[in-house]
């Protein structure tokens, strides 16, 4: 090797380890002392069994107990067997809730109370709880002993089996199927907390330089979760991975890692991997053809790791484990470092009931101002007001439209949150004001990590008040980050975050306006020089808890404080804006999440589709990716198909890292400049569309970004689909994730037409189609039976469309019907909270189309007005061609137009347009097409 070929060879390896994920920072299973001992247990290892079953004030009660046989066998066993009983309750709640409870004995004295997550289960699913009544015991059929058996609702009850212990879930009536269950193969283990007595290896666990203190010894729960009739499984996110989740274990899966659930901070992340990011739901949906979807969560914030086993994973046992054979289920593995049992079952039986259920337990999604769920620009960092004006006007120079320009850490004096730069930032109020007269927002990021710097004054009264989280020496933990030497606020306390929320009044974060709202980032929490990337296990919250008791919710307790300060400041008045990073259940009641610090490469544009469409499985519809790819220079075709798929995702921001060329669209030609303004104004037009579903994911939980399968829960074809998904339930989305594609495969669902949305061409539905991939746009289609509202004038922002007139975009099925609503409110405050608002129901049927009210008539109704008209009403697969339309009953003409909509790949359609009917949205009114 010559030496300039040297050189480049030291430059490449240096690149290379400086940019790739570092692997060795991280544990797997093997080094992570409970995964270990958990994965290494066999089928039917457990031998507790349920006895002393009663009725306890509307609760299953009843005590787990080691057989005679488990303790003998526990000799042979890793770690010893307690022979302490547990405790186990099981309630349940409307909407065929079943939740089950397994603690330690408290009343046998356990030195410490194992930590339950607080403040994620709404007071409002407490409230649902129902009275069970009556247990009945019973003989199973199958010689399994016997079962006590409780209603749960009508079509399903709630079993005991006594011994072994299993809990399920089936159908009532006679051989009722199962339908979700705990314990059918005998992995359930507890270790319970141990005192101190002898200096041993236990009481410590080390990982790389880093040793973590265990006062209570050895811990972990484990247990299989089986999900019957289920094809697939899919959820517990965060991770680079395929939506269906594949196995884990089982014949023919070499050496795969479980999902990790741990909240991390990791470099250079890759594109599919089971490795744990930056949030946390363990909720995980299985869906199959013949039965439909049911869902389990458990409610514990340590460390989780889950295995999906594959068929065959426990063939060799299969004799001793009583599993119904006529059933087809999949089985998976839970595993937890620390906590209690806290387990939610949810029947379905459709994906949106699974969903409808897990968000009546966590919350459903908060509603975002409008101007949040249009298009965002950031950059780490734009440096100074110039530049900031600068980008501002830009887009207006080039008639593109946006609402939110984002400070990164930069803007900041030496990454002291709440303060700025003021040689860089010397006016920010006047910056934000001026923004904000073209109706525009700004975002500032406030992380965590608090500069131990005796000048901050947060610093300084964070210190003072002993509001950080103490090291396992109970001094204040002290962690490298951004800012340097840095503290961590303990967010686990009330009185600290609402400390925190109070930093966010106008006085106290000065420089800052009531148009800026914030961004939550290295909340998992980040540590650069802590194991892992993050914080010890043994650092110590409020109330003692341990970090690894409460670490994967540490973030979600930032989030809620950040998005209280906004609600505080401004007195209720205005819904708060917070990006967060880290994320865990609940996280969806307090703002958006986006999936991190993704890579400029079309493998991570495919996979922020999956992504996104977990996180809303499990309850967080407000979500989003680093347009054009966070780290690494996007080449401009990558970046362009990045902004036509993001245009489509909940949350719409282009971000990028420092080191990153400028990337703002007009820096690519003429042409590319057009397609990325292009791409922006498709998702402008929508808004009236994406408004009303994410009023609809508010109101029932149900995702505004879904899985094909979510809308078509039978058709097999969809249910490992996640190159393509459903807006709301009118528009499909297919992405195009390679380079210089020349065709595209585009799977449409059902037996009705689909329409493309440039051309207004139809396709027939169950099949797939082989599209030309066009420059302009990727395939985008609605589908027949829907009607979409719209607002096509282009704008500078959201604000300046207030007014603006709708375009309502009619698809016919084959009975040439079809239904849409609209959802209008302010887009800023609380008051549809109280029924300011004007929700629409517009149904298209025997020739005539109808706005009806679909907002109840209550005290606040009507509290919200608008006088916008719909100015074009377009009609797809209408024949034969109408001649009139009239406005009844006054029977007032309007002019209609039949013509090719738009031309794309050399298709077109012909389409009805009625011309400016000019009638009000907020009223009834009718229009007949004859
Ligand atoms: C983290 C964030 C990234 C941000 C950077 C600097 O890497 O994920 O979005 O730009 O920190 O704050």
């Amino acid at each position: 090797m010559g030496q300039s070929m040297s050189i480049f060879f030291v430059i490449f390896l240096l690149i290379n380890c400086v940019f790739s994920w570092k692997k060795d920072e991280f544990r797997n299973c093997n080094q992570t002392p409970f995964c270990k001992r958990a994965r290494s247990r066999k089928p039917g290892a457990c031998s507790l069994f349920a006895t002393d079953i009663s009725v306890r004030e509307g609760d299953l009660v009843a005590k787990l107990i080691q057989s005679e046989k488990g303790v003998e066998n526990s000799e042979n066993q890793e770690h010893p067997i307690t022979s302490k009983p547990l405790v186990l309750t099981l309630s349940i709640y409307q909407d065929a809730v079943l939740r089950l409870k397994i603690d330690e004995d408290r009343s046998l004295g356990p030195r410490k109370k194992r930590f339950e997550v607080p403040d994620v289960i709404l007071p409002e699913f407490l409230e649902k709880r129902l009275w069970l009544q009556r247990v009945k015991e019973e003989e199973s059929h199958d010689g399994s002993g016997t079962l006590s058996i409780f209603y749960l609702s009508d079509g399903y009850e709630g079993v005991i089996r006594h011994d072994p212990f299993e809990v399920f879930v089936r159908e009532s009536g006679k051989n009722g199927k199962k339908v979700l269950s705990l314990n059918s193969n005998g992995l359930f283990d507890f270790e319970q907390l141990k005192d101190k007595k002898e200096e041993n290896e236990d009481w410590e666990e080390r990982f790389r330089s880093h040793t973590d203190t265990r006062p209570y010894g050895p811990q972990s729960i484990s247990f299989d979760v089986s999900f019957y009739e289920a094809d697939f499984v899919y959820g517990i996110p965060e991770h680079a991975t395929s939506l269906a989740l594949k196995p884990t274990r089982g014949p023919g899966v070499e050496d795969s890692e479980p999902y990790r659930l741990f909240n991390l901070d990791v470099f250079e992340y890759l594109h599919d991997s089971p490795f744990g990011l930056y949030g946390t739901i363990p909720l995980m949906i299985s869906h199959g053809n013949s039965r439909g979807s049911s869902g389990f969560f458990w409610l514990t914030a340590a460390e989780m790791q889950i295995d999906v086993l594959g068929p065959g994973w426990n063939d060799e046992f299969s004799s001793v484990l009583r599993l119904p054979s006529d059933q087809k289920r999949i089985d998976t593995f839970w595993m937890t470092e620390a906590g209690v049992v806290d387990a939610f079952f949810f029947v379905g039986p459709g994906p949106k009931d699974v969903v409808r259920q897990y968000t009546g337990v966590t919350g459903t999604p908060a509603l975002p101002q409008l101007f949040a769920i249009a298009y965002h620009q950031c950059r780490w960092n734009y440096r100074d007001e110039e530049d900031v004006y600068n980008v501002d006007s830009k887009f207006d120079e080039h008639d593109i439209p946006y609402d939110v320009l984002w400070l990164d850490i930069e803007h900041t004096d030496g990454k002291r949150y709440f303060t700025w730069d003021r040689a860089l930032f010397p006016n920010p109020d006047e910056m934000q004001t001026k923004l904000a007269a073209k109706g525009r927002h700004m975002v500032t990021i406030v992380d965590p990590h608090i500069k131990r710097d005796d000048s901050y004054y947060i610093h300084k009264e964070a210190s003072q008040k002993g509001y950080y989280v103490k090291d396992a020496t109970g001094k204040d933990f002290d962690g490298w980050c951004w800012s340097g030497s840095s503290s961590y606020l303990d967010m686990l306390n009330p009185e600290i975050r609402s400390w925190w929320s109070g930093k966010f009044s106008f006085d106290n974060y000065i420089g800052s306006t009531p148009s800026l709202h914030i961004w939550n980032d290295m909340n998992e929490p980040s540590v650069f020089n802590g194991p892992e990337v993050s914080m010890p296990r043994d650092a110590l919250h409020y109330g003692d808890v341990e970090h690894r008791e409460l670490h994967n919710a540490y973030g979600y307790y930032f989030h809620m404080a950040t998005s209280d300060g906004l609600v505080k400041r401004m007195e209720g008045k205005e819904r708060p804006f917070v990006l967060s990073r880290a994320f865990f259940p609940g996280s969806q009641r307090y703002g958006a999440v986006w999936t991190g610090d993704n890579t400029a490469e079309w493998e991570h544009l495919r996979v922020s589709v999956p992504m996104i469409l977990t996180l809303s499985l499990t309850g967080i519809s407000f979500s989003g990716a680093d347009v054009g790819g966070f780290f690494g220079n996007p080449d401009t075709e990558l970046l362009v198909r990045w902004y036509q798929l993001g245009a489509y995702y909940p949350f719409f921001r282009g971000h990028a890292h420092h080191d990153t060329k400028r990337r703002e669209p007009w820096l690519f030609g003429e042409r590319n400049m057009e397609l990325m303004r292009e791409a922006i104004h498709v998702r402008y037009m929508l808004l009236p569309y994406f408004y009303t579903l994410f009023r609809e994911a508010n109101t029932s939980g149900i995702p505004v970004a879904r899985p094909l399968w979510m809308e078509y829960p039978s058709d097999v074809n969809t249910f490992s689909n996640d190159e393509a998904f459903m807006v709301g339930d009118a528009l499909l989305v297919q992405g195009i994730y390679t380079e210089r594609a020349k065709h595209v495969p585009v799977y449409l669902p059902g037996d009705q037409s689909w329409f493309d949305m440039k051309t207004g061409a139809a396709y027939k539905g169950g099949a797939t189609h082989k599209l030309e991939a066009l420059e302009d746009s990727i395939p985008a289609f609605q589908r027949a039976g829907t009607i979409i509202p719209r607002k096509d004038r282009f704008r500078r922002s959201t604000t300046q469309m207030e007014n603006d007139p709708y375009t309502l975009v009619i698809a016919l099925n084959s009975s040439k019907a079809a239904v849409g609503e609209l959802y209008v409110d302010n887009g800023k405050s609380f008051e549809f909270q109280q029924g300011a608002y004007i929700h629409r129901r517009f149904k298209f049927w025997n020739g005539k189309l109808t706005s009806s009210n679909l907002a109840p008539l209550g005290s606040g109704h009507n509290k919200f007005a608008s006088e916008c008209i719909v100015e074009r009403i377009i009609l797809l697969g209408l024949s034969p061609q109408p001649k009139t339309a009239l406005i009844e009953p006054a029977n007032q003409k309007v002019d209609i137009e039949w013509g090719p909509l738009l031309l794309r790949g050399g298709k077109s359609s012909s389409v009805l347009t009625i011309r400016k009917p000019n009638v009000r949205i907020a009223d009834d009114w009718t229009i007949k097409i004859s």
